[in-house]
């Protein structure tokens, strides 16, 4: 059984993109076969992070109804030589008419039949969704077929409050996904463990994972994989260890 896993936060730009993409990448390189998609419309990144420069067919067309699913499909490959990550990329909404597609799409239950393909004609292991920010209702449907969530966090107020708002609404869900907390960008002087306490406390949650500000991460111009640049980096063994809990 294929594991749909959903990676969300409160706000932009706390990181999502970029863990994504390293777990994903991470996973096939322990022999998983995993497709990534973005639906992130406001700002698709996944492409150029993967090195997939202008993509013929993405997610849009699909929900356009331009192009079956598999054609918006691209197959990545990672060094390792394991044809088995794949990525369907989203195109930058310039016309602002994609919230309108989606939401067609989402009574029309597109997503939802495209994740169910992918799994069956990819064989996969794992499915990764990069969610954009917010709850919209595509969202909060998004994380009601996933078997987990992950919510991405900066350590500050707003973003607290934000998360425990998801995880208070997704908790509800029959059954409620699993849940793994991260945050990210933790400035240094922070203790890691302590940190970690807290957020386990506050969320009732026991999967919580910390990750430092690093620039190694900004330098890498988001056109590049950290995992693959620095494999043996602290950075790289903590998302080691978050892959445990995604097979
Ligand atoms: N731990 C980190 N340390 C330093 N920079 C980071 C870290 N995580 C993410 N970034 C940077 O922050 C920016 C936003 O990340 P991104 O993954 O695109 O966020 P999102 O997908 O949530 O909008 C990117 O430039 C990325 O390189
Ligand atoms: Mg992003």
């Amino acid at each position: 059984m294929a594991k749909i896993i959903s990676i969300h936060s409160f706000r932009r730009g706390t990181g999502k993109s970029t863990l994504v993409a390293n777990l994903a990448t991470l996973l096939a390189q322990q022999g998983k076969r995993v497709a990534v998609v973005d639906t992130n419309f406001q700002s698709p990144t996944l492409n150029a992070l993967f090195g997939l420069a202008n993509p013929t067919a993405t997610l849009n067309d699909y929900l356009w109804g331009d192009c079956p699913i598999e054609t918006a499909t691209h197959t990545l490959l990672v060094p390792s030589h394991h044809p088995s990550l794949y990525l369907v990329p989203a195109k930058p909404d310039v016309l602002g008419n994609i919230n309108k597609i989606l939401r067609k799409g989402y009574a029309d239950n597109l997503l939802a039949i495209a994740f169910e393909k992918l799994i069956e004609t990819l064989n996969l292991d794992v499915l990764l969704i990069d969610l954009y920010a917010g709850l919209q209702e595509e969202t909060l449907f998004t994380i009601n077929i996933s078997d987990m969530l992950v919510i991405v966090l900066r350590p500050d107020a707003q973003d607290y409050q934000g998360s425990s708002v998801t995880v208070e609404v997704t908790r509800h869900f029959q059954p409620p996904p699993q849940i793994m907390l991260v945050l990210n960008e933790l400035p240094s002087g922070f203790n890691d463990s302590e940190v970690q306490q807290e957020v386990k406390r506050i969320y009732h949650c026991d999967t919580v994972f910390t990750l430092p500000h690093a620039d190694e991460i900004m330098n890498l111009n988001n056109n590049a994989i950290f995992v693959q640049h620095y494999p043996l980096h602290p950075i790289t063994t903590t998302l080691i260890n978050m892959t445990t809990h995604l097979g």
